[in-house]
């Protein structure tokens, strides 16, 4: 008969359940089962917490969905999917850090051409991004796709409003030279979904619930690491405060007006606003190799 006590518990479960075939998920679970009993005595986790955590985990998962995934705003606000993100793309320091790719990214948006423009009909400032898309040496990358997806003037998603048609994202390649160029509208800063079981917890704490003003981008060429990241405006507010930890100072980006002068793709707008980044990708492994 196995005798169990508070002092050899963890040491049987751990022995339990490195028993899983695959290695590496053995490794995971049973270093998880260490974590899970270590925290429970540091807290001295009383039925009632445990009652709670155990309600909550439950209504996250039932509110979740295809469309709202509640369990990834969790680790997000938790610093977790951020810290995932850090151990698995340690690009060298010349490359364009990554960032999250957060709940909102929209496969198979349309593809646009050089200052094509991402936001017909949605109000807003003209807001052009352009640079060129570069390797670590320097060297212009052609045909490098950006596809690119960013909230409105309310903070809201495409996915959020389950329209029909194309909203604030599009795909753009860049050129021979390099270059590329988005038109859309300056991207606010927004908080997020606040009405679930994650917003319930942060009610609970001083933690603000908003992003920096933002716009995504996930940068695909062959031969290079894809680049899931954002450029943040520099001055937004939320910046040191990014509920989601995703801001990286490469990633803040001066946004200048102009008042009149000839916009990147040759048209005149009125004002707008130019922001000139320059991607900078990370070979994959094998390139190295
Ligand atoms: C976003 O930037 O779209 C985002 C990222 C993480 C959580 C919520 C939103
Ligand atoms: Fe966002």
């Amino acid at each position: 008969m196995q005798m169990v006590t508070e002092d050899n518990i963890t040491e049987l479960a751990v022995e339990r359940w490195g028993t899983a075939h695959d290695p590496r998920l053995a490794e995971v679970l049973t270093s998880l089962v260490r974590h899970l009993h270590d925290f429970a005595r540091e807290v001295r986790l009383t039925e009632d917490e445990w009652m709670a955590a155990i309600q909550w985990l439950t209504s996250t998962g039932q509110m979740s969905d295809d469309k709202r995934q509640e369990f990834i705003l969790a680790s997000d606000v938790l610093g977790l999917s951020m810290l995932v993100v850090q151990l698995n793309h340690r690009f060298d320091e010349r490359a364009t850090p990554a960032t999250v790719l957060g709940p909102f990214h929209i496969e198979g948006s349309p593809e646009l051409g050089y200052a094509g423009d991402m936001a017909v009909g949605i109000e807003g400032d003209p807001l052009y991004i352009h640079g060129v898309v570069r390797d670590l040496d320097g060297r212009p990358v052609p045909g490098a796709v950006l596809d690119v997806w960013q909230a409105d003037g309310d903070g809201a998603y495409e996915a959020q409003l389950g329209v029909d048609e194309a909203r604030l994202r599009g795909k753009f390649a860049s050129r021979a030279d390099g270059t590329y160029c988005v038109r859309t509208i300056t991207p606010k800063g927004y908080t997020i979904p606040m009405d679930g079981t994650v917003g319930d917890l942060i009610g609970r704490t001083d933690i603000s619930h908003f992003r920096p003003a933002h716009v995504h981008f996930l940068v695909t060429a062959p031969g290079f690491e894809p680049l899931i990241t954002h450029l943040f405006e520099e001055g937004a507010r939320y910046l040191d405060s990014d509920v989601v930890f995703g801001t990286k100072e490469q990633l803040v980006v001066p946004f200048v007006r102009h008042e009149t002068t000839t916009a990147p793709d040759g048209s005149s707008p009125g004002p707008w606003t130019g922001a000139d980044y320059d991607f900078v990708l990370q070979p994959t492994t094998e390139e190295l190799a």
